[in-house]
């Protein structure tokens, strides 16, 4: 799902399906596109299926305006089809709309509107949004265009960002967004809009983000004239200047944007660590933990809330924070959280870990810790998104954009942050002694250094046997211990670029259940470092082997017993215990990527799923 608008000098359609191309990442089922070429009717194409089926359908748009928009959308409302694409026009086809989110009460809406005589092409919330904004231009002739948008914007609840264009005002863009994300770029007389970033990153560096409850008014004459919905207050907007750059979103001659991310995780991790580690004069500098540590000590408890990848990080982060800062942690699926009346006090910390920062359960979940009087703190990777804003203290991955919807680098990344937090709380509450806290900054200040190694040693090895395991139907992915998690990410990783059924189970768990489905066509992947519950999964993998299961065993370089079981034997260097995860779950992707390239699947954008799930 994802917003592309241009008002300015170039050919939009040029700028649209190019800023639309640039958001595939966040997964979409249908994509559309409208111009208006100052000649009175928009011109508007729309389709199920890719950008590609987009532009088979509208190549004739090309250079024919200089005003646009255009969309990708992950279905809610309605399947996937071409009538369900957007944009939607409204019923005299004067005014188009483009929308993500969803509108909660469109359904009353649609009854009141229907009562006046509207009809509706498909069974969206978006249409019954741009009928309204019709309607109120229709009882009311005087009413300008941007006050019939922000009357319809008082009208709905849910979450949106939209973007709406009237012909008869051409040139104007309306933009308006409440949960879902949306930027404004600023250039030499031109308006760019997009959900993220990455659509105008080549063309300006400075950009607003349009905060929640804020609309805006974007044109060539006037400038951009932000607004509150609720009040028409006016809005001084803050200009951010761009970090992001060209060949941070660009595949740099991988083939996909999945095997490039794999491959910068020696250096995003590195950078997640940079300036934070600091070996030679033994601390950790983390100015969110710092300057709220008597929050931190004095927590009844830590709940990590997070949803997908990230929930697996939050996993691993209750074994290191109650390792190494013996505070109790929970951890839960935000969706749930948020449902159940969970007990929370002004003396609990509430963690939300988000890579895209947006997540709507993930930020809902968050809102309600803060009305509970909680602490909130953030780990996201993309700054300024809406969890790093609303978070009274946090720290960013910098992993640097994640394009890839099957989360690889940002999850290093955020088990190296859980790293940082765990060790530096057990430090400042005496649990770990100075030699400990030494023994392990130093060891995970070279974990970049080991990553690098598993990738050079493991990648051409877990590529060729992906071929023996590229038409499995079912996998099972074990792991004790910290790397019970590390499991667990691996069958994620595994199901959702090649859709083979994958599940992640802690080892011992197995001969409760899993263990029924063990045949000699049953691959299972374990991962097994010389480290903590060795012994007990040299037992497991026996057992396995008995059954006559294929083993893909992850072990330490050098492993005999394990080894000498397994059919395929992939070695990881040797490490701490707690630092396994980041180790072992490099080749585990590896695995994923490649068992789904040889499945001939679409590895960056995976059927049905989104990047940025902004939608509960
Ligand atoms: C989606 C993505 C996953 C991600 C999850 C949570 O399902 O496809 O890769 O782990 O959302 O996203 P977040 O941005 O909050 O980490």
């Amino acid at each position: 799902c994802g917003i592309v608008g241009y008002t300015g000098f170039q050919d939009a359609y040029e700028i649209v399906i190019n800023g639309l191309r640039r958001l595939e990442y966040r997964g979409y089922d249908s994509a559309g596109i409208v111009l208006d070429s100052y000649n009175n009717t928009f011109d508007i194409a729309k389709t199920k299926g890719k950008v590609d089926d987009l532009v088979a359908i509208s190549e004739n748009l090309r250079g024919k305006a200089k005003v646009g928009m255009g969309h990708t959308r992950w279905a809610t409302h309605g399947v996937p089809s071409d009538r369900n694409s957007h944009p939607h026009l409204s019923n005299n086809g004067k005014i188009a709309l483009v929308h993500n989110g969803i509108i909660e009460n469109y359904d009353t809406i649609k009854t009141m509107l229907v009562e006046k005589g509207f009809t509706f092409q498909s069974e969206t919330d978006t249409e019954v949004l741009v009928n309204l904004i019709q309607y109120f231009m229709d009882i009311n002739p005087d009413i300008d265009f941007p006050t019939a948008v922000r009357n319809a914007l008082n009208e709905v609840y849910g979450a949106y960002a939209i973007t709406v264009m009237h012909d008869d005002f051409p040139g104007l863009l309306v933009v308006g967004r409440l949960g879902s994300p949306l930027a404004i770029g600023l250039g030499d007389n031109e308006y760019f809009i997009a959900s993220d970033a990455s659509p105008f990153v080549e063309f300006t560096k400075e950009a607003i983000y349009l905060e929640e409850g804020h609309m805006a008014t974007i044109s060539l004459q006037d400038g951009v004239d932000i607004r509150t919905i609720i009040d028409n207050s006016k809005i001084d907007p803050t200009v951010q200047e761009l970090k992001l750059n060209l060949e941070q979103i660009e595949k740099g001659g991988y083939e996909h944007f999945m095997l490039k991310e794999i491959f910068e995780q020696p250096k995003s991790i590195h950078d997640t660590m940079r300036g934070r580690i600091l070996v030679d004069e033994g601390i950790i500098k983390m100015a969110g933990i710092w300057d709220h540590l008597e929050r931190f000590k004095n927590a009844h408890k830590i709940t990590i809330i997070a949803c997908g990848t990230s929930w697996h990080a939050g996993l691993i982060g209750e074994y290191l924070i109650e390792e190494f800062a013996r505070i109790p942690v929970e951890v839960e699926y935000a969706s749930e959280f948020r449902y159940r009346n969970p007990i929370i006090s002004d003396k609990d910390v509430v963690i939300a870990i988000s890579q895209s920062g947006e997540t709507a359960d993930t930020m809902a979940a968050l809102k309600l810790a803060k009305e509970k009087g909680a602490f909130i703190y953030g780990i996201c990777n993309v700054v300024d998104s809406s969890i790093a804003r609303i978070t009274d203290a946090g720290s960013y991955t910098h992993a640097g954009p994640e394009i890839g919807v099957a989360s690889t680098k940002a999850f290093t990344a955020q088990l190296t942050i859980l790293s940082l937090i765990a060790i530096k709380l057990g430090h400042h509450n005496g649990n770990l002694s100075k030699q400990d806290f030494m023994k392990l900054i130093t060891e995970l200040d070279n974990i970049p250094n080991k990553v690098e190694e598993v990738l050079a040693s493991t990648h051409d090895y877990v590529k060729e046997i992906s071929k023996q395991y590229a038409d499995a139907t079912n996998f099972l992915y074990l792991g004790r211990g910290y790397n019970y998690p590390a499991a667990l990410e691996g069958a994620l990783k595994l199901k959702e670029i090649s859709y083979i059924h994958a599940e992640g189970y802690p080892a011992a768990e197995m001969k409760h259940g899993p263990i029924a489905l063990i045949d000699e066509n049953m691959p299972i992947v374990i991962i097994a470092p010389k480290k903590g519950h060795y012994d007990k999964i040299v037992s497991n993998v026996q057992e396995i082997k008995a059954r006559k299961g294929k083993v893909i065993a992850v072990v330490t370089r050098g492993d005999e017993q394990v080894a000498s079981m397994a059919d395929h034997v992939i070695e990881i260097p040797d490490s701490e215990e707690c630092f396994s995860p980041i180790l072992a779950s490099v080749p585990l992707q590896l695995l994923a990527y490649y068992i789904a390239v040889l499945r001939g699947a679409n590895v960056d954008q995976p059927r049905n799923l989104a990047k940025s799930v902004t939608v509960e």
